[in-house]
């Protein structure tokens, strides 16, 4: 029984895994000249600097500085506690542009969303507007990231 459970599990991993690879978009993002690429990843943070996400914003702008880091990935719950309400939520601004300001973060910013975003206006985290307010945003749903010199 357990057998025939996992082999499912296996197929239905396989199935989805096949189907989203081929509708999901690709993007590119380049690696150093070495070949090499660092990615910082954070997820749960937007807190309008507060229950010390400005102090952890700080340190991750040292680490990222020290560790030369090419990409932030977001595993979402990107804005707390129920998403953006619009593109024009001003905690956008307040949770994201205002708190990474460090010269290290100023990164391609690889968010999706999670549960917190989607009792907002998740549409709002994915429209062009913000990428064309603060160009380290990137948000979709789902998309694969290749990187390649
Ligand atoms: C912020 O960090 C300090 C020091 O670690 C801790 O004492 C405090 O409880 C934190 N504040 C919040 C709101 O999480």
């Amino acid at each position: 029984m357990r057998a025939v459970t996992m082999i499912f599990l296996i197929l239905g991993m396989l199935l989805v895994h096949g189907c989203t690879n081929a509708e999901l978009q690709r993007f590119e993002h380049h690696t150093k000249a070495d070949g090499s690429l660092t990615a910082l990843v954070i997820g749960d943070w937007g807190r309008k600097g507060e229950y010390n996400q400005s102090e952890v914003a700080y340190q991750m702008g040292v680490t990222a500085e020290k560790m030369d880091v090419d990409l932030i990935i977001s595993t979402g719950d990107n804005f707390y506690p129920g998403g953006l309400s619009d593109v024009n939520d001003p905690a956008f601004d307040k949770s994201f542009t205002n708190i990474y300001t460090a010269p290290s973060l100023q990164k391609q910013w690889y968010t999706v969303l999670g549960n917190h975003d989607y009792r907002g206006d998740a549409l709002a985290q994915l429209s062009p507007v913000l990428r064309g307010k603060d160009g380290n945003w990137f948000c979709m749903k789902s998309y694969i990231l290749n990187t390649g010199a």
